[in-house]
């Protein structure tokens, strides 16, 4: 396998952080600390920043993302939100399958199919999420799990639409508690999804695809963890709410 080709990239998420003057804020905060990065990076902010988030982005190296998107084009979805309003307002790249939206939302694996399958048909690129809990770990069903996730969520995908797919790797048991992955453990996971990958398409789609590594990813542990040969970038939760912390991390994130 060749990974020369693959530009890491490494995305923001804010969850349900950041108010618009905040957003803004912490933009201009970040912009200048990451210009020069040799990585893609990406913040995907609440849905009421997206319009203060592009515009705080506009001119420089940073993509802009949301962070869940409905499957249908429009309708009666109260609280909802289309893709096609997302590609309006200039966004990249959208959060998929989130173990948060697994755990408190009730998204499942079908939706989360459909939800791509809508993101993807408005030009949107993906960043779908996928994690064992603590218990499936610590019975040995990581394997079983994260396949099936990953299978579950690209039936129906084209070779050609993988290619706006980024797929992060995020243990639920390292989000947001200060447990990170090893390396090794998280290294283990993105080659298995790799792996099943190239079985589901080809060797040149899994060549190409980008892996990321989510879950209590810190300016300390980010160099590691970024070394690892399939992992391709990081998935920032907490560490990306601090300009300095997210942009030590952009820069631990090289080709
Ligand atoms: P933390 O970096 O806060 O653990 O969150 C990870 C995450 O869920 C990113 O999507």
């Amino acid at each position: 396998m060749d990974f020369s080709n693959r530009t890491p990239i490494v995305a923001g998420n804010w969850k349900m952080n950041m108010t618009r003057a905040e957003a803004k804020k912490l933009i201009e905060e970040i912009r200048p600390l990451v210009k020069d990065a040799a990585c893609e990076v990406a913040l995907c902010v609440p849905f009421t920043d997206l319009e203060t988030a592009g515009a705080a982005m506009e001119g420089s190296n940073l993509k802009l993302g949301a962070q869940n998107c409905h499957w249908a084009a429009s309708g009666a979805f109260t609280g909802e939100i289309s893709a096609a309003m997302l590609a309006e307002l200039g966004v990249s790249y959208v959060v998929i399958g989130h173990s948060e939206r697994r755990q408190y939302f009730g998204e499942t694996d079908q939706t989360v199919n459909a939800r791509m399958k809508a993101a993807l048909s408005c030009g949107l690129r993906v960043i779908l999420c996928v994690g064992e809990t603590l218990a499936q770990r610590e019975s040995g069903q990581t394997p079983l799990v994260i396949c099936n996730q990953v299978k579950a969520a690209l039936d129906g995908i084209t070779a050609a639409q993988m290619k706006e797919i980024v797929i992060a790797y995020e243990p639920v048991w390292a989000i947001g508690t200060g447990k990170t992955a090893t390396a090794q453990q998280a290294g283990e996971v993105c080659a298995l999804i790799r792996g099943m990958v190239q079985g589901l398409y080809n060797e040149a789609v899994a060549d190409a695809l980008r892996i990321q590594y989510g879950g209590s990813m810190n300016a300390k542990n980010a160099a590691e963890l970024l070394a690892q040969y399939d992992i391709d970038g990081g998935l920032i939760g907490g560490a990306s709410l601090k300009a300095p912390d997210f942009a030590a991390i952009v820069a631990a994130a090289k080709q």
